[in-house]
């Protein structure tokens, strides 16, 4: 039989219903970008600063500053998604470019803008999904109110939302609340896209978590009034552990990982309520959240629509007894390595990350594991009961452009092909996928890797110069990939060659 969605909120209990045998007939394919990594013009008609507009980069890559121009460019970047048959995309809004200072005096140039960029898709019949907020903090609610340690922070986020909500309501449908917030707080002992080393306190962070938790939840209480008709759900960064071999141990680390890296989020925006294995691990580290009366109520009424969840890769592990885990040598590491971010991901007495060999080592380091969005997607269908939409998956790494325009990046049609048939595996196996969005719709910048670190289906001609990148044009190119996204649209998945 077909399962009853626990919020029976909307069209998505019709849609389930074709989620029988792979890829129902609405399914949104599309692709994702941010507003940080791709809009450039920073500086552009009133824009505040964020703080990616100011932060330490890792030596050899560009700024933010110009990224792939997207600001000049979304109509012919639209156009593009629109030939390749997107029936979404994913795109953040900019929130300093709403609200120079975060708050108060609202850049009406800023709401004209992303109000043409809305337009711009239903003109190809194309839904936004947009990220209320994708890591670029307006840089003067950091100087004013340092963290969101300060609940002040947390209201100044619901009250743009409430901005967008009343002025997007007849563009918007589709809402993710906050990108990989988990992320933020599971590496969070360092600032993981700053490039740069920043200690900080494990009671203070789980207490910023619960705030963006309580500050989420209230967003989409106010959603649900404000825009009856959309529908939001959040955006975290979402995987399962694998246990690294049969040993209890291990199955029992892999359980608890899960908890501290996924279902405390998530557990916390479905049920309003943290897993019970956490309090086990914040009365190890010292943490005590200071919630607030009213604070678990509001989680557990707020119903999402949806889960919004990004997936790139497994998480493998083993257990690990307790004990300090001292970063101090970390300071100033590179943050492009990635044993400085398995280090992070190390949590005593939960569990380590190892290797998994079960999947080949490619010439760059990567393990490419494609069923990880299918266990995961199987996992989250379990526990949740709500529709799933992929909102980012992928593979960056370097392109050449050819001479003749061309770019032959048949290393990410294989990767997105199997991540596909797994995907339409696990629809038959009651998944409840309804969306692919991809990394990245065109190329932008990486979080630590700059331009050269490339996600996209189309080139963005640019290199790590920002004085060139300034006055470049930015021209466009389709990559392979591009014509075979396209084949796979049209097919509604079922042309994967
Ligand atoms: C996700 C982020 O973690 O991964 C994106 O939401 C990011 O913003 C993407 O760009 C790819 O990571 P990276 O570090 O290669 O840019």
């Amino acid at each position: 039989g077909l399962r009853v969605y626990r919020y029976p909120l909307n069209n998505l209990n019709t849609l389930y219903k074709e989620i029988v045998m792979s890829f129902p007939k609405d399914f949104f394919w599309g692709a994702s970008t941010s507003s940080a990594q791709c809009e450039g013009g920073y500086d552009c008609d009133g824009k505040g600063m964020t703080i990616w507009d100011v932060k330490p980069l890792n030596p050899g890559c560009c700024s933010f500053h110009y990224a792939s121009d997207f600001y000049h460019h979304y109509k012919e970047d639209i156009a593009l998604m629109g030939e390749m048959g997107f029936k979404m995309f994913r795109l953040s809004i900019s929130w300093a470019r709403i609200l120079p200072e975060g708050e108060g005096e609202i850049n009406q140039a800023g709401l004209d803008f992303y109000k043409d960029v809305f337009r711009e898709c239903h003109k190809y019949g194309i839904e936004p999904l947009v990220t209320i907020f994708h890591f670029d903090l307006p840089l003067a609610l950091q100087q004013k109110y340092g963290s969101w340690n300060n609940r002040r922070m947390g209201e100044a986020y619901v009250n743009y939302c409430r901005i967008l909500f009343e002025n997007f309501r007849d563009d918007v449908k589709y809402w993710l609340t906050y990108n990989e917030q988990n992320m933020l707080i599971y590496y969070g002992a360092v600032d993981m896209v700053g490039g740069t080393m920043k200690l900080q306190d494990m009671n203070d962070l789980y207490n910023q978590a619960h705030n963006q938790l309580v500050a989420q939840a209230k967003a989409i209480h106010l959603c649900h009034e404000l825009c009856p008709d959309a529908m939001i759900g959040p955006a975290p960064n979402i995987t399962t552990a694998y246990p690294a071999d049969s040993n209890p141990e291990n199955y029992l680390a892999a359980l608890n990982n899960d908890d501290l890296r996924n279902n405390f989020y998530l557990d916390a925006l479905v049920f309003g309520r943290y897993p019970a294995s956490m309090n086990n691990y914040f009365e190890k580290n010292g943490i005590h959240i200071e919630a607030q009366e009213g604070d678990f109520e509001c989680m557990r009424t707020c119903h999402p629509d949806f889960i919004g969840f990004n997936c790139y890769g497994n998480d493998t592990v083993e257990y690990c007894d307790y004990y300090e885990l001292d970063l101090s040598d970390f300071e100033g590491g590179d943050n492009r390595k990635m044993s400085y971010l398995q280090k992070l991901a190390e949590k005593p007495g939960v569990a380590k990350a190892v290797s998994n060999t079960k999947f080949p080592q490619g010439e760059d380091g990567h393990r490419f594991d494609p069923y990880c969005i299918r266990v995961t997607a199987r996992r989250l269908t379990d526990r949740y009961h709500l529709p799933l939409i992929i909102t980012e998956n992928g593979y960056g790494r370097p392109d050449t452009l050819e001479d003749d325009g061309t770019v032959h990046d048949s290393y990410r049609i294989e990767h997105l092909r199997e991540t596909i048939r797994q995907m339409s595996i696990g629809i038959d196996e009651g998944a409840m996928l309804i969306g692919y969005c991809p990394w990245s719709a065109i190329d932008l910048v990486s979080t630590r890797e700059g331009i050269t670190k490339r996600y996209g289906f189309v080139y963005v001609d640019r290199d790590e110069d920002d004085e060139k990148a300034k006055d470049a044009e930015m021209k466009r190119y389709r990559k392979d990939s591009f014509y075979w996204y396209k084949k796979v649209i049209a097919s509604n998945g079922k042309e994967l060659d």
